[in-house]
């Protein structure tokens, strides 16, 4: 199968990544609007935009399904995704809200994605006596993507963002931006043990196996590979050195414009 996927940078590696893990022999199409990064501190107008541009691209990319692996996009600007791509659709909030068990949650998000309550408003309505307290997290992505990870100065943000969370001692705690898993280490290290750390890309694989298992002959399950095309809109210099140092692989990547019309796969 060939699987779309995006995010405004690297965030979606740790969607790709367990994907990879679960449902290995299918093709990947990532596209990283790195031009726009970050998406998190953008308003409802200018990501719903980014919607229409980034589903109007994947549709000339002939993909069979569709994942979004961006957080404040699924938030704000999922029914556009999903009107514009005629394909199943696969995302985060909807998938981890289903699969959620403790009565007081945590949920750590871009400022666009907290705005809305989506993961408040996806949580109750599968289990509505769920306490949920959301935090926005305005100075994770730059760090990440700057890679700005293993210094104190992540922990000491961390722990900032944390402690009203604490204090309202959840049981679980959301990574409800896809950059975030990629600094579970560091949260690890503020959080105590009995909080369990949810990445809503687990649910969403699982989502997408099952969907893959009921479309797919044994023949190409049984074969062995993953075919992975990169696609950014800037920063083309850099990008496949990230890919390197998250994925384990050089890949080779394209510059696109998610303005222009007319695209050829
Ligand atoms: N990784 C994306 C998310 O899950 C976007 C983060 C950003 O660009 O601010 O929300």
């Amino acid at each position: 199968m060939r699987i779309g996927l995006f995010d405004s940078g690297i965030g979606g590696f740790t969607v790709l990544k367990k994907v990879i893990k679960l449902c290995p022999n299918n093709s990947f199409i990532y596209l990283a609007d790195t031009a726009r990064l970050p998406y998190g501190i953008k308003t409802t107008n200018e990501i719903k935009k980014i919607a229409e541009e980034i589903s109007s691209w994947f549709r000339y990319q002939k993909i069979d399904a569709f994942l979004v692996a961006c957080n404040t996009t699924n938030a704000i600007a999922l029914d556009i995704l999903k009107k514009n791509l005629d394909i199943p659709v696969f995302d985060l909030i909807g998938s981890a809200a289903s699969t959620i068990q403790e009565s007081r949650v945590g949920v750590l998000a871009t400022p666009s994605t907290v705005k809305t309550k989506a993961y408040t408003n996806a949580i109750l309505e599968f289990k509505p006596k769920t306490f949920v307290i959301e935090q926005p997290c305005p100075a994770f992505v730059p760090m990440i993507e700057m890679d700005n990870i293993n210094s104190d100065d992540i922990t000491d943000v961390a722990t900032g963002y944390l402690q009203p969370l604490l204090k309202q001692k959840i049981h679980s705690l959301i990574l409800g931006c896809s950059h975030y898993p990629l600094i579970a280490p560091s949260l690890r290290k503020v959080l105590p043990s009995s909080v369990k750390l949810i990445d809503p890309a687990e649910a969403l694989s699982f989502k997408l196996k099952l969907f893959i298992d009921s479309k797919t002959s044994n023949y190409s399950k049984n074969k062995n590979f993953v075919d992975l095309k990169f696609y950014v809109t800037s920063n083309l210099k850099h990008f496949p050195n990230k890919a390197k140092h998250w994925l384990n692989v050089f890949p080779e990547v394209n510059l696109v414009s998610l303005q222009k019309k007319g695209w050829v796969s």
